[in-house]
């Protein structure tokens, strides 16, 4: 039996408990009903849905170009799309998502900053029949996300390990040991604590990493190997190049001590650790002496760095394949269904398990941008060449 949303919201305002009970028996777990033609009942138009799009920020390329594809895709679709950023600030993601709630939204899709902080804007939302598609980041602590779309994290964190262990020449490019020795000094970089993403990311590079540090091959010399003391709150560049600079004074004799390698997580902590490290006279490529630094996104502005040989790698995840994702979940809700999930067992969010659509990701290094990024249409190639999308 399929009930679309409408019919479940009328039902909410008469405050029938019984009915929605039973309704709420139907729509199977959490929030998640049907917000479009089934079973007979009413039914709305795509032009006539609604969906609120809630991205973190428009201060990294990622989530403009993230905001942007869903929104093109939806509207394609021919449903109305109310896209909102929150400029990485928590209050004001809870109240645009509150906002989308109050005007009527009919399916949200959500990419949260404080993976933790959104419960009760998600409780309002259950409450209204609405079903919500956690975007690229797990919401946790709360029984009412849906689905959950987003890339393999896991192996987003090996691949950013592997990168770097293929620029410091103990792995060659087809991922197989070579007989270069260390030791290595190498730093460790997370993302944001309260991103479940970090965590995942944090785990897949620290168990690629592993074996190296414990025979000694890779030395971390400030000793700080836990995510709590490797973290960039926010993902942001600044702190990460602080942190980077306060790292070369203690634990490199403020530049005169080998640094071979940094494992960054996202390309804008890669850019502001590529700063430090230049400033402190490492050089301002590898070439010169710059340590290899890993990444992720893509961005723009490290592709030409990696084009430059300045950054070594990035992870590639095609946020155009992300949104298509978030676009086929938000059709089968729409349609009064369940969209369909190719992984139910890695997202636990502390109350469930989402089910979760997991794309693959790609490493960039400076001979695949290429393939991989141009011949994709993901840039062109003159956007890498000026390293800014037009
Ligand atoms: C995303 C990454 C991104 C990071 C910073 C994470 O949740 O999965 O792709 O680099 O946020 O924006």
């Amino acid at each position: 039996m399929a009930w679309n949303s409408w019919t479940r919201k009328a039902a909410a305002t008469i405050g029938s408990l019984a009915l929605i009970g039973s309704l709420a028996a139907c729509g199977g777990s959490g929030a998640g009903g049907g917000a479009g033609a089934g079973g007979g009942e009413e039914s709305k138009a795509p032009e006539d849905i609604k969906v609120g799009v809630a991205m973190p920020t428009e201060t990294s390329e990622r989530w403009i170009a993230d905001g942007k594809a869903v929104k093109s895709q939806l509207e394609e679709a021919g449903y109305s799309v109310d896209l909102q950023y929150a400029n990485d600030d928590i209050p004001t993601q809870q109240q645009q998502i509150d906002q989308m709630i109050t005007k009527g939204d009919d399916i949200l899709v959500v990419a949260s900053i404080d993976g933790t902080a959104l419960s009760t804007q998600l409780q309002a939302a259950a409450d209204a029949n609405i079903p919500i598609v956690a975007y690229d980041r797990l919401i946790n602590g709360t029984e009412n996300v849906d689905f959950y779309v987003t890339f393999d994290n896991y192996n987003v964190g090996v691949q950013q390990a592997t990168s770097l262990l293929t620029g410091l020449g103990l792995l060659d490019k087809d991922g197989k040991k070579t007989d270069k020795k260390g030791p290595m000094n190498i730093e460790l970089f997370a993302g944001s604590i309260d991103d479940n993403n970090a965590h995942f990311f944090w785990k897949g590079a620290m168990d690629t990493l592993k074996p190296y540090l414990d025979d000694k091959t890779l030395v971390v010399k400030s000793g700080q190997t836990d995510i709590q003391q490797a973290a960039t709150l926010r993902w942001s560049q600044e702190e990460a190049q602080s942190r980077m600079e306060d790292l070369i004074t203690a634990h490199y004799a403020g530049g005169k001590t080998k640094i071979d390698g940094v494992l960054s997580p996202f390309d804008g902590i890669s850019r502001g650790v590529i700063t430090a490290l230049s400033n402190a006279g490492y050089g301002k490529t590898m070439k010169a002496g710059l340590p290899v630094v890993s990444g992720q996104d893509a961005e723009i502005a490290s592709v030409k760095l990696i084009e430059d040989g300045v950054q070594y790698a990035t992870i590639f995840k095609d946020t155009r394949k992300l949104a298509t994702q978030a676009v086929e979940a938000v059709k089968a809700y729409a349609g009064g269904g369940e969209p369909e999930a190719n992984d139910t067992k890695s997202y636990d969010n502390g109350k469930k398990v989402v089910p979760s659509f997991l794309l693959n990701s790609d490493i960039v290094y400076k001979d695949n941008i290429k393939s991989l990024l141009i011949d994709s249409k993901y840039y062109t190639a003159e956007e890498v060449k000026a390293g800014r999308s037009k």
